[in-house]
């Protein structure tokens, strides 16, 4: 599926606001996930091996979203039904956001859209790409937690079993910075102005 087929994927887009921070201060931030250039490389590599798995992954993720109540909540109506047309709509977009991380370097548009995307995690915008009436908020605690099954299981993946050991673990690195780095600018609209 590409992009612009994607309901509701809108980097690039012109509805995107500009990103709450510089393109310096976003260096600074890879400075401080010991994210560089060497990491560009290597999930670029990790996208080739990842792309024709994203549905297999996919299903791992929602799986594990699946076999936990209190994160389906997050897809459901306050009354707890879940909404599967709205789990179906973001799990489209989530197969793009795999494309996306792996898809370096960031330029501006991925970092406005970053700034997007945790907006959508966010009551200032869940729910409205959608059009759904789910609950209204995703908690913050949550998003964070999930920086370790997002990377953990990623691994299996990534170990085709024609890379060697080193390569799988610098690709695994790259992946697992670059997922601090995002939830990192996702916690945005969660902190009190000034004190991010
Ligand atoms: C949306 C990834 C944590 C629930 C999304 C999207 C992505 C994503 C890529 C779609 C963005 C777009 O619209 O283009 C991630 C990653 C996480 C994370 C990588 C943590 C490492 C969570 C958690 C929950 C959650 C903990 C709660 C179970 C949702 C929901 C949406 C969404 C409900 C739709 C938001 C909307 O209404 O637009 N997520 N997510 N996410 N995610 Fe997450």
């Amino acid at each position: 599926m590409s992009n612009d087929q994607i309901p509701g994927y809108t980097m690039g887009e012109d509805s995107v606001q500009e990103a709450s921070i510089s393109m310096e201060e976003f260096e600074q931030l890879k400075q401080s996930v010991m994210f560089t250039e060497e990491d560009e490389e290597y999930l670029q590599e990790a996208g080739d091996i990842l792309e024709s798995q994203i549905d297999d992954i996919l299903d791992v993720w929602y799986g594990f979203v699946a076999d936990h109540d209190f994160l389906v909540y997050y897809f459901s109506q306050p009354d707890g039904e879940p909404i599967d047309e709205y789990l179906d709509r973001v799990r489209d977009r989530f197969g793009q956001w795999i494309r996306d991380t792996c898809d370096t370097p960031y330029d501006e548009a991925w970092l406005d859209y970053q700034f997007e995307i945790a907006r959508r995690h966010h009551r200032t915008k869940k729910n409205q790409t959608d059009d759904v009436d789910a609950v209204p908020n995703i908690d913050l605690r949550y998003v964070i937690a999930f920086i370790y099954p997002i990377t953990a299981t990623i691994r299996e993946f990534l170990d085709d079993g024609e890379h060697d050991s080193d390569k799988v673990d610098a690709m695994y690195h790259a992946w697992f910075k670059s997922v601090v780095l995002q939830v990192t600018l996702w916690s945005y609209p969660y902190v009190h102005d000034g004190d991010w």
